[in-house]
């Protein structure tokens, strides 16, 4: 299934001239459903692209893994085979090494101070993943802390974690951040995730609040911890290939469009989570909040920062990139 912004943002009437045949056609994958908030970052993307460009650039938006995994989709924007898409950050690293640098533990703490850094960031980060991997990102979305639900024990200190099964990103800095905590976690791809926790080949997972709610885990999980460890991070992103292939007054409405739609996939997403909280609480989760002990997880994954460097994009970028981000907070 996916939505024709140019039909869409006519329906809306959100055009004040009439379209014009469709010169570029941007096919947008992304890996949530359609109520989640990179939905509405997508769809807001859509309408404003069909608005800034005049009915010129159309998207199509391909929600739910269905153009495939999104380790296998950021491949594919590089070769301009799909043009766009808003994978998970740590689902971009393993084509794009310098990304790992939104993945260190204990990054950011609190969402604004995630707004700030990633817009700061924006034109250094794209010097180095148009060169990796030809993507570039027209801005970063932000979910809230990704938080972990398990079915097992209400998950209260780093001992309580011991002997569980909790799947990560099929990410190097992900795994390395649990394996710090003592445990061996269990890499896997999105797609499968909801299916191997229903089946108890997982008993947890980790991600924002909104996503337990919108992937239905309350269904089958019963406690969530606010590890606070990362805030979910995931570009808009755009194949390079294909942006430089538009005439430059229309890489300024995509650009513009995704800028503005980050932004309110951000809002939208601070929107829905005091509402995804109570939702999981009323449908029978445990809601604990942070670990009694979080200052062990801290100190335990910040441990491994100068063990990281050399996976994302070497000591230099790391200082470069902590200094942007430290810098935007002032
Ligand atoms: C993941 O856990 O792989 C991602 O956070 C899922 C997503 O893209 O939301």
């Amino acid at each position: 299934m996916f939505i024709k912004a140019g039909a869409l943002a006519l329906t809306l009437g959100s055009l004040a001239t009439s379209v014009l045949a469709q010169d570029f056609t941007i096919r947008l994958s992304h890996g949530d459903n359609e109520s989640n908030p990179t939905h509405i970052t997508a769809m807001t993307f859509a309408e404003k692209v069909a608005e800034y460009s005049g009915g010129r650039v159309a998207v199509q938006i391909f929600p739910s893994n269905q153009l495939g995994s999104e380790e296998e989709v950021v491949r594919a924007v590089r070769n301009n085979t799909i043009q766009a898409q808003i994978p998970a950050m740590a689902n971009v690293h393993p084509v794009s090494p310098s990304v790992g640098v939104f993945l260190l533990p204990y990054l950011f703490t609190n969402s604004e101070e995630a707004h700030a850094g990633l817009d700061a960031i924006l034109p250094a980060i794209n010097e180095r993943t148009t060169e990796e991997a030809g993507i570039r990102f027209l801005g970063i979305l932000e979910k809230g802390f990704r938080v972990m639900t398990n079915s097992v024990r209400p998950v209260e200190t780093l001992e309580d974690l011991k002997g569980l099964k909790i799947r990560v990103s099929p990410n190097e800095i992900v795994i390395k951040t649990f394996q710090a905590w003592g445990i061996e976690p269990v890499p896997m791809g999105w797609g499968e995730v909801f299916t191997a926790l229903q089946q108890r080949v997982i008993d947890g997972q980790e991600n924002p609040y909104t996503t337990a709610q919108t992937s239905k885990f309350y269904e089958i999980q019963s406690y969530i911890t606010e590890i606070h460890y990362m805030i979910w991070t995931g570009p808009l992103l755009i194949s390079e290939q294909f942006y430089q292939s538009l005439p430059a007054d229309l890489q300024d409405a995509v650009s513009r469009a995704g800028q503005e739609a980050v932004v309110a996939g951000r809002a939208a997403n601070a929107a829905q989570t005091e509402e995804a909280m109570k939702f999981l609480s009323e449908n029978g989760m445990t809601l604990s909040g942070a670990p009694k002990d979080e200052e062990k997880w801290s100190d335990a994954a910040r441990g491994i920062w100068p063990s990281l460097y050399g996976v994302v994009g070497g000591e230099e970028w790391a200082n470069e990139a902590i200094a942007i981000f430290e810098e935007a907070k002032t």
